[in-house]
């Protein structure tokens, strides 16, 4: 079979596998990982039983399907009863895979303080965290100004990890490896947005030391479907204002 796009197909293989691939399926997964080279997600890879979480690291190109494959996995099942059922049906990750790939080659804003990093050995990814300087997001219908004191302010504004993997700690490795990266990267603190309805994300946040700081905002969930978020901070350390003046 001629495969013009392994990182399309990988996603239209995961689309349609769930959390239990047919042989077809899995052996299909695993001859894009030989032949292309392109890492996998779950369900065609597996946690270590009782082991340690997965390793952390910066995300590469070849992890680029299976990060879109595991933001769609991630929010489809997260998301559920929270944005109408037909938005997460979309069999189309979202972000599309194209937009990950900029992030990840630092083509979208070079040298711009951006990081995309998973959790998962080499060749596969469990879970992804997108950070960076605050967004001015596009799709937004109302939010709050930023103040002066926000000048180190970093976000975690993307994070997931696979429901097959929900639970294990994988969350919490990842967020601590995230945030001494926004240190790394200059901030001093951070923020980030989850839904208001999203009661089990507001406790990992909270569990992992994160606090609600009053910021509201009603976003685009797709088909014209708006849900309102709430803002979370941390204070992540001592922040370098030569990361603003070096740019
Ligand atoms: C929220 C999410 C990131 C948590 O990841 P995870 O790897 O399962 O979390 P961890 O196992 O590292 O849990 C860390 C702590 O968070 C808390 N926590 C995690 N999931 C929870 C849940 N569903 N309900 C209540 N608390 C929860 C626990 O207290 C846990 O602490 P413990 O070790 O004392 O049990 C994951 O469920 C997810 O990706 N959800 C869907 C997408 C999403 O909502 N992303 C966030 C968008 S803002």
């Amino acid at each position: 079979m001629v495969i013009a796009d392994p990182g399309q197909e990988l996603v239209r293989i995961v689309a349609r596998s769930g959390d239990d691939p047919s042989p077809a399926d899995a052996a299909a997964a695993l001859l894009l990982r030989r032949r292309f080279g392109v890492s996998l997600p779950p369900p065609f890879v597996r946690l270590a039983e009782g082991g340690a979480p997965p390793p952390v690291r910066a995300a590469e190109p070849i992890d680029v399907p299976a990060l879109g494959a595991v933001r769609w996995r991630s929010t489809s099942r997260g998301y559920r009863g929270m944005v109408p059922d037909e938005v997460l049906a979309s069999e189309t990750p979202s972000p599309p895979l194209g937009w990950w790939r900029d992030q990840v080659t630092g083509a979208a804003r070079p040298g711009a303080g951006h990081a995309v990093m998973v959790a998962g050995g080499r060749g596969s990814v469990v879970a992804l965290c997108w950070l960076g300087p605050t967004q001015p997001w596009g799709h937004e219908v109302r939010r709050p100004t930023e103040t002066s004191d926000d000048v180190d302010l970093g976000e975690v504004a993307r994070f997931g990890v696979d429901p097959l993997a929900w639970g294990h700690g994988i969350g919490r490795a990842l967020l601590a490896a995230a945030e001494a990266r926004l240190v790394a990267l200059g901030f001093g603190h951070a923020v980030l947005w989850v839904m208001e309805a999203n009661v089990a994300a507001q406790a990992f946040w909270e569990a992992c030391g994160w606090r609600p700081d009053g910021g509201r905002q009603t976003v685009h969930a797709g088909r014209g479907v708006q849900v309102c978020e709430v803002r979370y901070r941390r204070a992540l350390g001592p922040g370098r204002s030569s990361f603003w003046s070096g740019r």
